[in-house]
């Protein structure tokens, strides 16, 4: 174990619930030297909806592409529904895909941007007709069937990507960002309803995006990746709550990052001694303690709660920025600057308490809310002692 927290995320490696229908086993891919995807593994549950989740260039699209046969694996398997398609070209895969820009065709109407696929399947008219009909009504365009794509909005055309993926009833869809280009509005609201179909087909679907508000929101399970390698898999509340690595740590949420070294079964950061709830590793480990700032308590702030609170720390308040919903706190304390403790808290506690910069307060950092990542670099060195 290097980067991964000490306290596992155990539940995070638990087989999803439904029995795997897309299985992807040891995927690397290389263009030339430089590797894109490195030993990925991971199971998508029939009619679950996956996200794969990470920073620009991590290989989320290069994945996805594996999985549609557009650009084969250098090497590992890939099976869906019990079928090995590692070697398949595209066109013998059962799947849909829409992309993030919008690709229909121009010179088509919506009614034959749909039809598209169906026709080249060479179903009867008769049913093409009654299909694409029925899709324009799935995704709320009706009434727009005769126009051309030029003539709708951009959410209105990816419904119609959307509409002429899912037209041939394939097993699998497959979404690369499709809701990226749209604006805050329109995304969001397509985003309830691309949730809403999916589970109302039931149609297993694979989504890229690096919208981690996207991917929490929407999916069952969400894959988090990082330079080619996936870092965790695991429902929106597990990577939230118990992130398995530091990089998930920093790139889903807000996280106070806190460098310490064990000592006597705490974690010494500078002056402050800290209890962590479990798994704390032995003696002398560099390692960084992670909080939320939603976890970090401010004594006083409830006069219910225990007086004997552990992990007690005395800090100056140096900034207090009002975000509407909440209060934001940057608290100053020797052991950790530059860097601010960031905690959250309500109009109603910092009015109560009269938080202004400069004044010392007391906070608390539970130890079942502090998660222990060992360093990287001195846990490789580690292992060679
Ligand atoms: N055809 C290619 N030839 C060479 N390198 C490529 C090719 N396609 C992708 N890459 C590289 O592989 C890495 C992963 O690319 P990929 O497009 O999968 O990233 P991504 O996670 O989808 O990023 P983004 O969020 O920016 O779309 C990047 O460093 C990219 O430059
Ligand atoms: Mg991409």
């Amino acid at each position: 174990m290097t980067e991964h927290a000490v306290e596992l995320a155990l539940a995070a490696l638990e087989p999803p619930a439904r029995p795997p229908y897309l299985v992807v086993e040891n995927v690397t891919k290389r263009f030339n030297d430089f590797v894109a995807l490195q030993g990925v593994s991971l199971e998508v549950g029939e009619g679950e909806f996956v996200c794969f989740l990470g920073p620009s260039g991590c290989g989320k699209t290069t994945l996805l592409r594996a999985i549609a046969g557009l650009d084969i694996q250098s090497s590992g398997t890939i099976r869906q529904g019990g079928r090995d398609i590692s070697a398949l070209p595209p066109e013998e895969r059962d799947f849909g895909i829409v992309f993030q820009s919008y690709a229909l065709f121009p010179n088509l109407t919506l009614r034959q941007n749909i039809a598209f696929g169906l026709e080249n399947r060479r179903m009867p008219r008769p049913a093409v007709t009654a299909r694409v009909e029925e899709l324009l009504e799935l995704v709320g365009l009706k009434e727009h069937g005769h126009k051309y794509p030029s003539q709708i909005s951009g959410g209105q055309q990816q419904r119609v990507a959307l509409a002429r993926a899912l037209a041939p009833s394939p097993g699998l869809i497959l979404l690369d960002e499709p809701l990226s280009a749209l604006d805050a509005k329109v995304r969001l609201h397509l985003r309830n309803e691309l949730k809403q179909l999916q589970s109302r087909l039931g149609v297993t679907t694979v989504m890229v995006t690096h919208d981690q508000d996207e991917a929490l929101s929407m999916a069952d399970r969400v894959v988090v990746m990082n330079v080619g390698v996936v870092e965790q898999v695991g429902t929106p509340a597990e990577i939230y709550n118990a992130p398995a690595t530091r990089f998930v740590a920093d790139f889903i949420g807000a996280m106070n990052f806190l460098p310490g070294v064990v000592h006597s079964g705490e974690v010494q950061v500078g002056e402050m001694r800290l209890r962590a709830g479990r798994g704390v590793p032995a003696e002398g480990i560099h390692l960084t303690a992670a909080i939320r700032p939603e976890d970090v308590r401010i004594i006083g702030a409830d006069p219910h709660a225990d007086w004997e609170s552990t992990n007690r720390v005395g800090v100056v308040v140096e900034h207090v920025e009002f975000l509407g919903s909440h209060v934001r706190l940057s608290l100053g304390h020797p052991a950790l600057r530059p860097a601010l403790l960031v905690a959250q808290s309500s109009q109603e506690v910092v009015r109560a308490l009269q938080i202004v910069p400069g004044k010392p307060i007391e906070v608390s950092l539970p130890p079942e809310r502090l998660r222990l990542y060992e360093d990287k670099a001195q846990a490789t060195g580690a292992s060679h002692v």
